[in-house]
């Protein structure tokens, strides 16, 4: 691996992918214990909260609404590549945030924007969220609709991107079911609803992560889970607590894949978040004769975490029906790539994807054609059909954290060199994610 200029990074094909390691902590957890942690009456301490920009834009949106968050470094170790940080976050209460002097900038990070508008919008002030212009794409009516059912005053430039103006309402609660199935609409709404009169309900569609709920209840707040609704009472307060947030198995997902994929591999991944809402990937490739294993361990604030240990196997084809497009929505991308060696993956029902960091279908449809796959773009998704050896070559990550990931794992079996132009963007979710695919490969040294 050798890094080009700043931004691009070049992957070159390896034997197998071999090691133990922990990747960095859970994004989707990270963002939801430190908005819990700032309406929460009494400090918190987060442990291994995720090094990712997308995370620290929840910190500075937090820090703006005068939330007192104090960071303390543990040095990077070898396992995870990077520095592990724990925050201690002063909660100021549900009433407690101040009107912001500036901007809140959620950077890339949509589940920082479309959590903070369910917060916001019953706070008595005025607030303007903003993000970059991958963010400043993405589709906010799903969250403007319910919180305005809700009583929120909330405007949106062209009535559904960013920036939102949300102008501080008193609210109250909704029986609601999202048209998209989409956790952070589930979550923005019961935010909402934490703060409203009467009793918030969203029933789901399709089932979607439920770290909220499980963080909710780890910070003392009643919940009423039903088989697809889930219910809060509005003026609760949550009180502050000690949390410690598990491996990203989203992040993990490109070496469970790499390792899948590759003869003579064998990772295990450790302190790897389990909740079964995020485990679809390790069940779809077990079901397709993966050997894949995973035991939890240990559970934490209601959020399970254990071992995850791949080497590589024959698979039967994949085929991701739009019912379980929801619980592997974040692994698309690294299956697509998994398509151009090992067997073939379909998937459809996941228009969604075109709604994420950039259209992903698009965007990976291109990266991975380039590099010599065979694959068929669908309007809501795609089939990818094993090729004797990509050939490499130039991809875009296309300002995607998760495609620039995917891109590099096809390096590992690709021909010829693959270069990731923009790979600096894996900082979203992954800082230090090409020095541990250097470690896995046996290198053990950081691209040049
Ligand atoms: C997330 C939910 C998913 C996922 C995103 C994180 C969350 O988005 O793709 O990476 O933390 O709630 P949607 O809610 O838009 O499906």
């Amino acid at each position: 691996m050798q890094a080009h200029a700043v931004s691009a990074v070049t992957v070159r094909a390896a034997a197998s992918v071999r090691g133990r390691l922990r990747v960095p902590g859970d994004k989707s957890i990270s963002h939801r214990y430190a908005i819990l942690a700032a309406l929460a009456d009494g400090p918190s301490r987060i442990a291994a909260y995720s090094p990712g920009a997308d995370c620290a834009s929840t910190v500075r949106c937090l820090r703006s609404l005068g939330v007192a968050i104090h960071e303390a470094e543990t040095p990077a170790d070898g396992m995870t590549g990077s520095a592990i940080s724990t925050l201690r976050i002063e909660g100021r209460g549900p009433d407690g945030l101040v009107e912001p002097g500036v901007d809140l900038d959620a950077g890339n990070s949509g589940t920082t924007l479309r959590l903070m508008a369910g917060v916001l919008a019953a706070r008595p002030f005025t607030a303007r969220l903003v993000g970059d212009a991958s963010l400043s794409r993405r589709p906010m009516r799903r969250v403007i609709d319910p919180l305005r059912m809700m009583g929120a005053d909330i405007r949106a430039a062209d009535g559904d991107r960013p920036p939102l103006t949300i102008g501080g309402a008193a609210l109250s609660g909704v029986d609601y079911s999202p048209p998209v199935a989409s956790a952070q609409v589930k979550s923005a709404i019961l935010l909402a609803g934490l703060q409203a009169h009467g009793r918030t309900i969203v029933r789901e569609r399709a089932p979607t992560r439920d770290h909220t709920e499980r963080a909710f209840r780890a910070f003392g707040v009643g919940l009423d889970l039903g088989e697809s609704a889930v219910a809060i009472d509005g003026g609760q307060r949550p009180v502050g607590t000690n949390l410690r947030v598990p491996g990203d198995l989203s992040s993990a997902a490109f070496w469970i894949v790499a390792a899948a994929a590759l003869s003579g591999s064998d990772v295990e991944i450790v302190e790897v978040g389990l909740n079964p809402t995020r485990t679809a990937l390790l069940d779809l490739l077990a079901e397709a004769g993966g050997h894949v294993e995973h035991e939890v361990t240990d559970t934490d604030a209601g959020e399970p975490r254990g071992t995850v240990r791949v080497r590589p196997a024959p698979l039967r084809s994949l085929t991701i029906a739009p019912a379980a497009v929801p619980g592997l929505i974040d692994e698309l991308p690294v299956l697509a790539v998994l398509g151009t060696r090992a067997t073939q993956v379909t998937v459809c029902g996941a228009a969604e994807l075109r709604a994420k960091e950039s259209d992903r279908i698009s965007a990976l449809v291109a990266g991975l054609r380039t590099l010599g796959a065979d694959i068929e773009e669908f309007p809501d998704g795609f089939r990818v059909r094993p090729t004797p050896s990509l050939r490499g070559g130039q991809v875009d990550a296309a300002g995607d954290h998760r495609l620039a990931m995917s891109f590099a794992i096809a390096g590992l079996w690709a021909r010829g060199p693959v270069t990731i132009v923009g790979a600096e963007v894996v900082e979203v979710s992954y800082p230090g994610f090409f020095q541990q695919l250097g470690a896995l490969c046996g290198a053990g040294a950081l691209p040049a």
